[in-house]
């Protein structure tokens, strides 16, 4: 065999496909028209995030960005407050990024080809395929996990869909499959079929609309795929983080650095620790001397808790404490009240702290 579509009923299949698609898509906002936009936006934001948890950012985002020119030209904080809470925060500034850039390349005009549109940042090859058969009708795969789930059952593909290469096996099967009369409905057919019936633990194979074309079906082995090995292991980390409040009753904010995990966002003074359980107060007082010399005194512990990221957990111990010292305030160090606080964009795990810290009276 020298190709997985070998024997395989392609126009059959396409058509069994993108019929039942017609007939059975969901109504998404960003279905409502193929602005290359919103298709583009609309795929950053699925692309690590469930579709539910989307429509809401999605049009909330769209009602205080509605074209492109106002994403450029909007406050960075004020984007990443709009993405706060859907994690990955690294998407939406790189979308800023590529969306200024054709603002000023491309006068405003998402580029359709697979070669310009590839160089934005943050268009990786998924994405590229998204946008340009979504909002443009051209014919090229967009293979995301669940695309390759789905296709991994239909041909029987027992490669490692977590290694990089097996990525460009799949795309080359949807170069041959995909409808080149309507890719749009072929690649969100796809997409649509692993959402509501090739699912990953139980697939709904009895009402699939192309269980016939599919050979693990036909074999029974439609649970064994997609092949993945295990993930690495999540790295652990133990850390204190500190709710500083000061004589007037403002609270301490930090902006975290413009690189790295969650890159510009705010967070409450924090420190890995050294020993679990016996320096966490130490630490964290020292850790305030030296970088922003300012002195506390740290009193109760307030809570414990977590915070998973996909190669990373932080276990935090809660304090809060009371500043001793005046201070000035830098462009990354601020003092807030409560209600101030709001308007920055903080990740999930500080917004976590805001709430305990608040259960407890404490914020
Ligand atoms: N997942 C990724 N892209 C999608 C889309 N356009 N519609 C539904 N689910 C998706």
């Amino acid at each position: 065999m020298n190709s997985y579509t070998d024997d395989f009923s392609i126009l059959d299949f396409q058509r069994d496909l993108v019929d039942w698609y017609k007939m059975n898509q969901r109504d998404l906002p960003w279905r409502a028209d193929q602005d290359p936009y919103k298709v583009w936006v609309s795929e950053i934001m699925l692309q690590q995030t469930r579709v539910d948890t989307v429509i809401p950012y999605f049009n909330r985002f769209l009602s205080l960005f509605p074209t492109l020119g106002a994403l450029a030209e909007a406050d960075e904080e004020k984007v990443l407050k709009a993405w706060e809470g859907l994690g990955y925060y690294s998407r939406v500034r790189n979308l800023q990024t590529a969306v200024k850039e054709v603002a000023e390349q491309y006068g405003g005009k998402v580029p359709d080809t697979p070669e310009e549109i590839s160089k934005l940042k943050g268009v990786g090859p998924y994405t590229a395929g998204a946008i340009l058969s979504i909002a443009y009708g051209v014919p090229e795969p967009a293979v995301d996990g669940n695309v390759m789930r789905v296709l991994s059952r239909i041909l029987l593909i027992e490669e490692d869909i977590g290694k990089a290469k097996t990525r460009t096996l799949f795309e080359k099967a949807v170069r041959e499959l995909i409808s080149k009369e309507d890719p749009s409905s072929f690649n969100q057919a796809m997409m649509e079929l692993g959402a509501l019936i090739c699912t990953p633990k139980s697939p709904a194979c009895l009402i699939c609309p192309v269980h016939e074309h599919c050979r693990a079906f036909d074999q029974g082995r439609q649970r064994e795929l997609p092949v993945k090995e295990k993930k690495t292991k999540v790295r652990h980390v133990d850390m204190a983080a500190l709710i500083l409040r000061r004589a007037d009753g403002k609270y301490l904010i930090h902006k975290r650095p413009k690189e790295g995990l969650l890159a510009n966002l705010w967070e409450f003074p924090n420190v890995p620790v050294r020993k679990r359980g016996q320096s966490e107060i130490e630490d964290l007082t020292v850790f305030l001397d030296a970088e922003w010399g300012i002195t506390a005194e740290i009193g109760d512990h307030i809570s414990n808790l977590e915070h998973v990221f996909s190669h990373l957990k932080w276990d935090i111990q809660l304090f809060e404490g009371q500043c001793t010292t005046e201070t000035g305030e830098k462009d990354d160090l601020k003092w807030v009240t409560f209600e101030e606080m709001e308007a920055f964009p903080f990740p999930v795990s500080h917004q976590k702290i805001i709430k305990l810290a608040k259960e407890v009276a404490v914020l």
